[in-house]
This record gives structure tokens, C-alpha cells and sequence, in this order.
């Protein structure tokens, strides 16, 4: 019987069955709000029902608390009232679990009175993902099934655990058979029945609780040890405290109560609005305008990476990882055994933290062939280009590639600044180019900027997006132009660096200020880590910059031991009296006198250097939305989640005080900062980046 769109009521016997159905991942949204509750009032009305199973259609139990719903306007009944009648209520109600409950939807299950899932099912609380907690009794419920220890690791780091290790922590009464769940739900309710089982309160389980009591150093030595991972977030520290008042005078109505205000506190917060945007950027990203549904995919079963480099073996560890097979092509028997090495090494280190298993290691291995011979790549699907990044070399490349690639067979450069019309230029076939921008450690960083060329054909776009995901990336689509996306932005952002050192600051405050906004890493960390010298043209080098002259005396970054800081042997850095004396003398032989620079000015350079570099990539199609230049540098540049991405940022402050900021930094430094004519736009209209 359908109770409403989203809910159906069923009887089998004395168990009533409600199941709901609301795509694509149960959400708890008004709608399924009001299905349960209308359902669960005929069970209990009902004298012939003695239990209920609560069960949902498609590919996962609840997924949470519906994100879209948030900021709307509250519709009855509340999650967290339609959970006290699931625990209130005077009939066993069984969860029965398949695919992932997830925030408010285990809430819902840990409010139910026994729990059952299927094996391959996942259970957790990811609301600190979205800069919130679980506020609908999550912080107060999972420590009494789990533990403390394990309740703060699932709510501060919001990823699930397995259904194996939900049940053998207590958190799930039984397992079910893979495919047999309902089945299998509808048998276990009638046993409670048959035994007459007691209506079990999560609530009112205190043993897990008893283990930690006299021992509030947990809380402490938790935050110590997490201290670099939770940085500048509030939603940890928040979860945190709810954890901790489950062992405080409170009652547990109070807790809950207190759980409330801590929740609305987040989510009143701009950190949640950041961190929700960035959930729905990033699977906004993966849809592309005008591209339509039924775009044929081209199969890729096997792949080619030419160049065995840190970059090419990352890219082609991406393929193996998901069981493609991956020729690897060098130049040199010498490098080729390197890179070989260096993937082995990776792979082992990974096993030796027992994420993957040493059989893993050698599977993984086995789909890498390593060749010297680019005749090898005739028969791939894909064949991803990632050597030096000169022009001429590239061509010189592609030609070779097109010469060799099957036909049909996608061409795809990993260049991170050049142009990629060029580089199809150089094949017979344009059509089939497309740029693949892998970040590093390409195995590990979950950006892909693709890259469409002016003649990249549909299929080969779509392709290019569902690989993205094959392979576990965030794939972007973005325009062509010098740097694309991030590496243009980056551009903007490290020309007011470097002005910034010669006008008088060290590269340890820049990177400081950058660390303090909430980056991982500085402008300048970054540099040395990446190599100094990428990029940099040995035979073209004429110290004409800081970077060049670094270069020139062989100060490549962390790899050569120097780069604009010093390292030692384990890579610590220091600041470095040989780099900075090539700043203060670049800076006299440009007629420079330094002076001190304050940390506002550094903070707004590098910022709105980056916001309006981003407006004019915007205004110029080069990324299709302000969501996607958020994406790629939450993703790939280590832009702190919790302000959202540079157009968030800006939006943020209201593109008025934006416009009005750029135009003061025009007028003390110059047309770096004339604001980009979209921003001009925007702000007389009274709209923000989000709007476009
Ligand atoms: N609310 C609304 N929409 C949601 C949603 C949610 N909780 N979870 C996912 N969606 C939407 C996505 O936006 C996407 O929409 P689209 O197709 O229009 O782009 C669609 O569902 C499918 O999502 P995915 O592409 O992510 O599908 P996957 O199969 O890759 O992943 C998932 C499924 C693991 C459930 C993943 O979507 C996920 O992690 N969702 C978020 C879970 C979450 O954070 N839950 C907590 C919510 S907050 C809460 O519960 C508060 C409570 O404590 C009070």
C-alpha cells in the first residue's frame, strides 16, 4: 500500500514492512519525513502488528538528513521528532540496512531498537564533511554502541566503517545475507517477536560509557594527537564536545539538547555553507552544459603513459589501482627501471600500512609493462602523454604517438601550462586531443582538469568525465589557455608573491600568512616541493627573476636540498641566508630599497589577485561555473574547505567590498588588480558568483 510518493506499508504476518523509496539515495527529506511517520502510525494503531522493519528501496539506506533542505524553511515532522517516535515506540522497529546509512540515517537506525544489515553495507556519521555534527542524537547515541575512542575517530572524521566491524563493535545485531535483506529483516523481527525481546534504547546503554568514565584525558590526548588535522575547522572540536558530554552531570535529554545547539551553531556558521557547497561543487563538476546523456563512451580497457617520471608513474598507478592495464613507455632502459622502482616503492609503502595487501602490491605491478618501444601503444585506448613540458618537444611527441595509436584510439597530453590546440596540431587527429591535467602526487591528489581542445570531439569529452570517475578523480572541465584553471590562477597569485619579495617580505612570511588562511602549504613550500625548476628552460635562463637565478645555482627546491628555504637531509626546512640574499640583491639591481611589508597586504595581494584572476577565467568560458574554480582549488591546491574556494570567498564577503577592495589594490599596485569587468557587472546588479 503506498502511503505517499515516497513510502510504502506492507504486512507479512505480524511484521509490517515500511519501505521507502525516494532516489537517488533516501534522503531524509520532508517527504520521507512524513511517510515514515504516517506509516509507523498504522503499525502501531494496528493490533495485529507486533513489529516493524524499516527497509529502503534503491541503491542505499538513508544517506542522511536531506542537504538540500538546509536553510529552508523547517516542515513537520522534524528528524529529530520522527526519530523519538521510532524509539518511543511500543513495537520493535528493525533497521534493515543496505548500502551506506549515513549521518541522519543512522541516527534514524540507532533510534530503531535493533539493526540488521547486509555485509557489503557501510555505516558512519560524515557530518563533519559538512562542516556540521550529528545533531539528530548521533554524538549522544554512537558512544554508547561504540565506545568513546571509536565514536570521536567516526564523528571527527566522518568516514564509515565496514557492516563487518559495525557488528562486531555492537553497533548491528545481525548480518544478512547479501541479497536476501528483507527476507532476512521480516525472519529476525519475528524471532525478537518469538523471544519476546525488550524494546532496546540505545539511550539508556551505558557499559561502552562506564569504560572511559574517571578518564577525561581521552578528550585532551584525542585533540593533541589531531591537532594538525583538525586546524581551522569548528566542526571536529564541536563533535568533540558532544562526545564529551556523554560522560558529563547531563542527562541525556540534556546532552541532547546541548547537541542541538551546537549543531545550529554550525550550521549558522559560514565554515557549513562552505563545506556544503563544496559537496554539491564537486558533483555539480561532473555534469557537463550541452553535452547530451546519450554521448557515446569510448571503451578504454588498456592505457599507455609516456614518460616514467614522478608524474607518468603516479598517472599510470591511477589505471592499475582500478585494474586497467598500463604500458609504460621511456626513453632509456635507465629511467624506465627507475620509474619502475619508484611505483614499487609506493605500492609497498601503501601495504606496509596495511591499505592494501602485499598480493595487491604485486597485482597492481603486474598490469605495469614497461617498454622502450613506442610501437608498443599501438593497440591502447588512451595513451596520456607526461614529458617535458616545452612546446617543441611535445609536438614532437604527439606526432610520433599518432603515428603509432590505433584509430579511434584518445591522445591526451598531461601539460600543465601549454597550449593544447598546438599539440593537437601536431596529429592527425584533433578531434581525439584532449588535455588530462593530473596533479602531484598524480596517484594521490583527486583533481583531473580536462582539458577540451577547440576541435576535442563530444564522445571523447564524455569519456575523458567517466574515466574521471573510473579512477577515483574529480574531473573538471575546463577551456584552453595558458595555465588553464588552477595553474592560471596560481600564476596570478605567485606574481604578487614574488613582487611581494622583492618589496621587502621573506618567503616564510608569505607561506605564514598563506598557513594562517587555512592552505596547507605556501606559495613558496609549494614551489620547493614541486621542483623550482619546473618549468624553467636551463638554455633560455637569463636571471631575470628570483626563481631563475635559484635555479641557475642549482637551488631546484627539497630535492637539491635548497630552494627558497633550506633542508636538511630529511627534507626539514629552515629559512634560507643564501635565497634571501638573492632577493635583497635582485631587488637593488632593480632599484628596490625593502622594507618591511605588513601581513594584511600579503593576505590581500595574493587573495584578490586570485579571485579576480578567476572572474576573468569566468567571464572568458574558460570554467563553465564559479563551482568548478571552487573545486579545483579545494581539490588540488589544498584551498582550506572550510571557506569554500575562491569565488566562495568572495561571494562571501558580497562582490561590492570585493570590487571596492581590487580597486584600492589597483591604485596602490597597478593593473594586476583592475577588476575583471564580470565582477564589475555582478556587483551593480547585486549579485554574487553563485549566480551565474
Ligand atoms: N541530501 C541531499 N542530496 C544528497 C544527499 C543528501 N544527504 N546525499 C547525496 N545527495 C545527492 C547528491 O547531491 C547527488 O545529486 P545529483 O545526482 O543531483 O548530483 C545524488 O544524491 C547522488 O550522490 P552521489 O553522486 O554522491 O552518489 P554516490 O553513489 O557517489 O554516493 C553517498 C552516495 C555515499 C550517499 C554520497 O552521496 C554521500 O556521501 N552523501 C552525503 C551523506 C551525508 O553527508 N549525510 C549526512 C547529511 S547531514 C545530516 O544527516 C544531519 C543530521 O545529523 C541531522
Amino acid at each position: 500500500m503506498k502511503v505517499n510518493d515516497v513510502t510504502s506499508y506492507e504486512t507479512d504476518g505480524r511484521v509490517a514492512i515500511i519501505t521507502v523509496d525516494s532516489p537517488p539515495v533516501n534522503a531524509l527529506s520532508s517527504a520521507v519525513r512524513q511517510g515514515v511517520a504516517q506509516a509507523l502510525d498504522s503499525a502501531l494503531a494496528d493490533e495485529a502488528i507486533g513489529a516493524v522493519v524499516l527497509i529502503c528501496a534503491g541503491r542505499t539506506f538513508f544517506a542522511g538528513a536531506d542537504i538540500s533542505e538546509f536553510g529552508k524553511p523547517p516542515v513537520e515532522p522534524s528528524l529529530r521528532d520522527l526519530l523519538k517516535t521510532i524509539e518511543d515506540a511500543s513495537k520493535p522497529v528493525i533497521a534493515a540496512i543496505h548500502g551506506t546509512a549515513l549521518g541522519g540515517g543512522l541516527e534514524t537506525a540507532l533510534c530503531a531498537h535493533y539493526r540488521i544489515a547486509v555485509p557489503s553495507a557501510k555505516c558512519g556519521l560524515p557530518e563533519v564533511k559538512l562542516g556540521l555534527l550529528a545533531g539528530a542524537g548521533g554524538t549522544q547515541r554512537l558512544p554508547r554502541v561504540v565506545g568513546i575512542a571509536k565514536a570521536l575517530e567516526m564523528v571527527t572524521g566522518g568516514d564509515p566503517i565496514s557492516a563487518r566491524a559495525a557488528y562486531d563493535m555492537g553497533l548491528l545485531d545481525e548480518l544478512a545475507g547479501e541479497s536476501s535483506l528483507r527476507a532476512d529483516a521480516i525472519a529476525f523481527a519475528g524471532r525478537v517477536l518469538a523471544e519476546n525481546r525488550p524494546l532496546v534504547k540505545v539511550r539508556d546503554k551505558t557499559d561502552k560509557l562506564d569504560e572511559a568514565r574517571g578518564k577525561p584525558e581521552i578528550f585532551e590526548q584525542f585533540r593533541a594527537a589531531n591537532a594538525k588535522r583538525f586546524k581551522g575547522f569548528l566542526a571536529p572540536e564541536y563533535s568533540i564536545r558532544c562526545v564529551e558530554a556523554t560522560l558529563s552531570d547531563r542527562s541525556f535529554d540534556e546532552a541532547l539538547a546541548y547537541e542541538r545547539s551546537l549543531f545550529e551553531e554550525l550550521m549558522a556558521d559560514s565554515q557549513s555553507a562552505a563545506q556544503r557547497h563544496v559537496f554539491f561543487a564537486e558533483r555539480q563538476a561532473a555534469k557537463v552544459d550541452g553535452l547530451p546523456a546519450d554521448t557515446p563512451i569510448i571503451p578504454i580497457r588498456t592505457v599507455a603513459v609516456i614518460g616514467a617520471g614522478t608524474m607518468g608513474g603516479g598517472i599510470a598507478m591511477n589505471f592499475a589501482n582500478v585494474g586497467i592495464p598500463v604500458t609504460l613507455v621511456e626513453n632509456n632502459a635507465a629511467a624506465l627501471d627507475r620509474g619502475l622502482g619508484v611505483i614499487r616503492r609506493n605500492y609497498e609503502t601503501t601495504a606496509s600500512k596495511g591499505k592494501i595487501s602485499a598480493d595487491d602490491v604485486e597485482k597492481r605491478m603486474g598490469l605495469i609493462r614497461g617498454t622502450l618501444d613506442i610501437a608498443d601503444i599501438g593497440d591502447c585506448d588512451l595513451v596520456i602523454e607526461a614529458i617535458f613540458e616545452q612546446m617543441d618537444i611535445k609536438q614532437e611527441m604527439f606526432a610520433r604517438i599518432d603515428a603509432v595509436a590505433k584509430p579511434g584510439a584518445i591522445l591526451a597530453s598531461n601539460t600543465s601550462y601549454l597550449d593544447l590546440d598546438q599539440i593537437a596540431a601536431a596529429t592527425s587527429r584533433p578531434d581525439h586531443v584532449i588535455g588530462l591535467h593530473f596533479f602531484s602526487p598524480a596517484n594521490v591528489m583527486r583533481l583531473l582538469e580536462i582539458v577540451r581542445g577547440s576541435a576535442t570531439a563530444p564522445t571523447v569529452i564524455a569519456t575523458a568525465m567517466k574515466l574521471a570517475k573510473t579512477i577515483n578523480k574529480v574531473g573538471v572541465l575546463v577551456g584552453n589557455c595558458f595555465g588553464f584553471v588552477g595553474n592560471r590562477i596560481l600564476a596570478a597569485r605567485a606574481a604578487q608573491a614574488d613582487a611581494l619579495l622583492l618589496k621587502g617580505a621573506s618567503p616564510s612570511q608569505v607561506d605564514q600568512v598563506m598557513t594562517d588562511f587555512g592552505f596547507a602549504m605556501g606559495n613558496y613550500q609549494m614551489r620547493d616541493l614541486a621542483g623550482n625548476d619546473v618549468g624553467w628552460n636551463r638554455e633560455k635562463s637569463s636571471s631575470s627573476t628570483v626563481r631563475e637565478i635559484l635555479n641557475e645555482m642549482g637551488r631546484h627546491g627539497q630535492k637539491s636540498g635548497g630552494g627558497y628555504y633550506d633542508y636538511d637531509e630529511k627534507r626539514n626546512r629552515t629559512p634560507s641566508p643564501v635565497a634571501l640574499q638573492v632577493i635583497e640583491d635582485f631587488a637593488a639591481k632593480q632599484g628596490i630599497v625593502r622594507q618591511p611589508v605588513d601581513e594584511q597586504e600579503i593576505h590581500d595581494r595574493l587573495l584578490f589577485a586570485m579571485v579576480n584572476e578567476g572572474a576573468k577565467i569566468l567571464d572568458e568560458g574558460i570554467a563553465s561555473r564559479a563551482s568548478d574554480v571552487d573545486i579545483i582549488w579545494v581539490t588540488g591546491y589544498g584551498w582550506p574547505r572550510y571557506s569554500g574556494g575562491p569565488m566562495f570567498w568572495a561571494d562571501l564577503q558580497g562582490l561590492p567590498a570585493v570590487l571596492a577592495k581590487l580597486k584600492a589594490l589597483e591604485a596602490a599596485h597597478g593593473p594586476a588588480f583592475t577588476p575583471s569587468p564580470l565582477i564589475e557587472r555582478l556587483a551593480a546588479e547585486g549579485k554574487g558568483f553563485k549566480d551565474i
